[in-house]
């Protein structure tokens, strides 16, 4: 009931408790006791006598009607469904559980596509949490169905992050990096993550989730625990991007270049891709699922056409694969010999 309350605030104006009240249909006290799950929720409100509540800024919530409409007629018809919900565990685990309850059934190469204004246990890779405050950043998942095999899906998930960099870069905000295989960085701080989930037959028909976590404007405060440098689209372009248009762009993004990769592979993307190679030319050492360091140093020297990190190592050129190992820039990068 307090999500449809702040619906009624999200103007950023002043509204009565009376007024409040009689809208929703209920006591002044129960307008109380939600006015304090919003601020539960990390959201700043101000009260004052005589004029009612009134958020500290206004909030631009999640909505259906505004993300179609900004997606292109040809583009729309590919989206099967958008679910939106205002609190979830995690839009990935959602989404896993419909399609292992088989409550979702995918169409053809159309997307399923799950966002929350917040997620209560939101998932990054390697087992970390991805904290998720409520109404500021997008935590979205998408579905696609793939009869491609597993082998076929290696280039995937650094297409999606171009397919991220290329919408950001159209709303200027400019200088991003992405390092490999997909976490999307500004001057070495996280931007955005992308987390690849697979189900099904992996050597045959396969459903991939893609979650998504965007970082728009977020509270310092809300993201304290957030064990990584990090940083927002505000900070960066010094502007707030509508969250519903932007959605609409990345969705509309990624159905293009999802069929543009189902059809020619990653080659296609492998040069745009290295232009915003983060670690190219740099040393770095590739650490274990469990962060640990795997003894392996090189030299980075790109992606070959399948989308698998190259490595100039002590042995040669060394190729790596997504989900193996992720590479950490060394420190003093002049002082390491690659091994
Ligand atoms: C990473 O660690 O870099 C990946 C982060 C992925 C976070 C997103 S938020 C939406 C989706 N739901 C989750 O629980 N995780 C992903």
């Amino acid at each position: 009931m307090h999500f449809k309350l702040l619906k009624l605030l999200a103007d950023g104006k002043f509204h009565s408790g009376e007024m409040l009240a009689n809208t929703l249909q209920v006591s002044r006290t129960s307008i109380w006791k939600m006015i304090s799950r919003i601020h539960d929720l990390g959201l700043e409100l101000h009260s004052v006598k005589g004029k009612g509540y009134k958020l500290s800024e206004p909030l631009d919530l999640f909505d259906h009607e505004s993300i179609l409409k900004n997606i292109p007629a040809d583009l729309r018809v590919k989206i099967q469904d958008i679910k939106i919900f205002q609190s979830l565990d995690s839009t990935s685990s959602y989404t896993m559980e419909l399609l292992r309850s088989r409550e979702l059934n995918l169409e053809g190469n159309r997307l399923f596509v799950c966002l929350a204004e917040q997620q209560t246990a939101g998932r990054g890779r390697r087992g970390r949490p991805w904290i998720s405050p409520f109404g500021h950043n997008l935590y979205f998942t998408v579905a696609r169905e793939f009869n491609t095999g597993l082998s076929e899906l290696e280039g995937f998930s650094l297409v999606i992050a171009l397919a991220i960099v290329r919408v950001l870069e159209r709303n200027k905000v400019h200088g991003l990096g992405i390092k490999w295989p997909n976490d999307i960085l500004w001057q070495e701080k996280k931007l955005a993550g992308i987390l690849l989930e697979i189900t099904g037959d992996p050597t045959g028909l396969s459903q991939v989730l893609i979650g998504i976590g965007l970082n728009i404007n977020a509270n310092p405060q809300s993201m304290f625990n957030v064990d990584q440098p990090w940083v927002d689209i505000k900070t960066i372009s010094g502007s707030v991007p509508d969250r519903n248009k932007l959605i609409a762009e990345i969705l509309a993004e990624m159905i293009k270049m999802i069929d543009e990769f189902e059809a020619g592979g990653f080659v296609a993307f492998k040069d745009e891709w290295e232009d915003f190679d983060a670690l190219k030319g740099r040393q770095v050492e590739l650490k274990t699922h469990t962060n640990q360091p795997s003894g392996i140093l090189g030299k980075v020297m790109g992606v070959n056409k399948q989308g698998a990190l190259l490595l100039q190592t002590k042995e040669g050129i060394e190729t790596f694969h997504g989900g193996e190992l992720s590479p950490r820039p060394v420190q003093n990068e002049q002082g390491n010999q690659p091994r």
